[in-house]
């Protein structure tokens, strides 16, 4: 097993929340915060893998500033809610780690209808990053970083088919939702800067690390091809703590800043760096019309976007 080590500056007194803390690099990214004196909120789509994933770092005597809220990031309404939980309970947000994410799943609706993998992964965290601008707005130096891949580099945007609707490819909609994750950090950035918010938006991707994500995918698609090029690739693979490092070092190093991506040394795995993002998350106008569909599929759809910056 790697051990991972990375110097996080002390965090006390700061509140993060953590998309997906139950699992891999959520669990992961919620560990190495609490050790570093943060408050935790682990966000979690099923209450009871959250608590158990809770109760074992109490029992492994982390400490116990850990909470757990539910967020289901496949249901606006229970993004909204989340949203205003927070507000109401901690007032402030210094942190959001938009790390929860599903991977090449069968074709599949959220709750609102819209295609999962573009709805869990680029469309909930947006939702929730947008709801919760005001809590991290207040906070100097308040930061959301959104976890990516290294698919980025292959992924497109289908613009006449976002939704999978015509033609279905459930590597070609993960690619897909992964530079989503992409345009809107930098975009969210950029609008952040222009409207002299202090929020900064920052990227990581982990390279591949040994986490839940692999085995969900096999077991939804009954692929033994699958299982068995992940056995194959294995040896690639680095564990979920040394793929956590990309992400805690973009949300508390001090040399990080907004609009950066880090990931892995040397691509799939390593010590975090920074690293070049994809061409096609570059170009302003692609962003700005990603934007826009976005907000408007969200906003048709009843999601609570209390702070919507204006290009
Ligand atoms: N592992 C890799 O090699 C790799 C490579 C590139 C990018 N990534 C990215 O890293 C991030 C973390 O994934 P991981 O590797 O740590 O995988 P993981 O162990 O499967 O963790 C994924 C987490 O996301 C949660 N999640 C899934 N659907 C959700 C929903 N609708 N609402 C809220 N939470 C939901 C899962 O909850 P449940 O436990 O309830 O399912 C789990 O906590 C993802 O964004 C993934 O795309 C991972």
């Amino acid at each position: 097993m790697t051990s991972a080590v990375v110097d996080i500056p002390d965090q006390t007194g700061r509140v993060a929340l953590v998309t997906g803390a139950n699992s891999g690099l959520g669990l992961e990214t919620t560990k190495a915060l609490l050790k570093s004196g943060a408050t935790v909120v682990m966000g979690c789509r099923s209450l009871q893998r959250g608590e158990s994933a809770r109760q074992s770092l109490l029992e492994r005597n982390y400490p116990p500033s850990v909470d757990l809220i539910a967020l289901d990031l496949a249901d606006l309404e229970s993004i909204n809610q989340a949203a205003k939980t927070l507000k109401s309970q901690y007032g402030r947000i210094d942190l959001l780690i938009n790390n929860a994410g599903v991977m090449a799943t069968p074709h599949t609706l959220s709750k609102q209808g819209l295609e999962l993998q573009f709805a869990v992964n680029h469309l909930g965290h947006m939702a929730l990053s947008l709801a919760l601008l005001p809590l991290l707005s207040s906070q100097p130096g308040a930061r959301v970083v959104t976890v990516t891949s290294g698919v980025q580099y292959m992924g497109r945007i289908a613009w006449d088919d976002l939704q999978g609707e015509q033609r279905y490819d459930r590597w070609a909609a993960y690619a897909q939702s992964k530079l989503a994750n992409v345009m809107f950090a930098l975009e969210l950035d950029k609008r952040a800067r222009a409207a002299r918010i202090d929020v900064a938006s920052l990227l990581a991707h982990p390279g591949l690390a040994r986490t839940n994500l692999q085995p969900a995918s096999v077991a939804a698609n009954q692929s033994w091809q699958e299982a068995f090029a992940y056995r194959l690739m294995d040896p690639m693979f680095q564990s979920a703590a040394m793929g956590s490092l990309p992400q805690l070092h973009a949300a508390t190093s001090p040399t990080a800043h907004g609009g950066e991506q880090y990931g892995p040394r040397f691509n799939f795995r390593g010590y975090p760096k920074r690293c070049r993002i994809a061409a096609s998350a570059l170009k302003d106008a692609e962003r700005q019309r990603l934007w826009s569909v976005s907000e408007q599929l969200l906003r048709d759809r009843g999601a609570a976007l209390t702070a919507i910056i204006d290009d």
